[in-house]
């Protein structure tokens, strides 16, 4: 599904808590790039085991399977969110994150 960027910048205000997006971390990795990213690439953060041993680049895909339920996704990782059940918000915060890696 095409997201809606504006929508989504919105949606990322969930997020925010714990990404940045100016290439600083915070409680996350920063989140600039992040579609075309590999997975735990960010050098200086320390991501979880699971995270490191997942391997691959951040698809839309990935993101929205990441995002629907990040507990089951990546076992053992340390994002402290329940997620977006909603398809719409999933597909709205990655149109955001798209826009922002281009
Ligand atoms: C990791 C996105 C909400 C904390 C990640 C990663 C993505 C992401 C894509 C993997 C980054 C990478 O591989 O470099 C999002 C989005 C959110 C969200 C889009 C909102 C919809 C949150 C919140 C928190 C958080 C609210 C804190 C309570 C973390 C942490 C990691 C992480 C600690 C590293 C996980 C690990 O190493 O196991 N997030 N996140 N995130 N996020 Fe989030």
């Amino acid at each position: 599904g095409a997201g809606d960027a504006a929508k989504g910048e919105k949606v990322f205000g969930k997020c925010k808590a714990c990404h940045k997006v100016d290439g600083t971390n915070a409680t996350g990795p920063h989140l600039d790039g992040v579609v075309g990213r590999a997975v735990g690439s960010v050098a200086d953060f320390a991501y979880s085991d699971g995270v490191k041993a997942h391997g691959g680049v951040w698809t839309i895909e990935m993101l929205d399977a990441w995002l629907a339920k990040p507990k089951d996704y990546i076992p053992g990782n340390k994002m402290a969110f329940a997620g977006l059940p909603k398809d719409e918000d999933r597909y709205n915060v990655i149109a955001y994150l798209q826009s922002i890696s281009q």
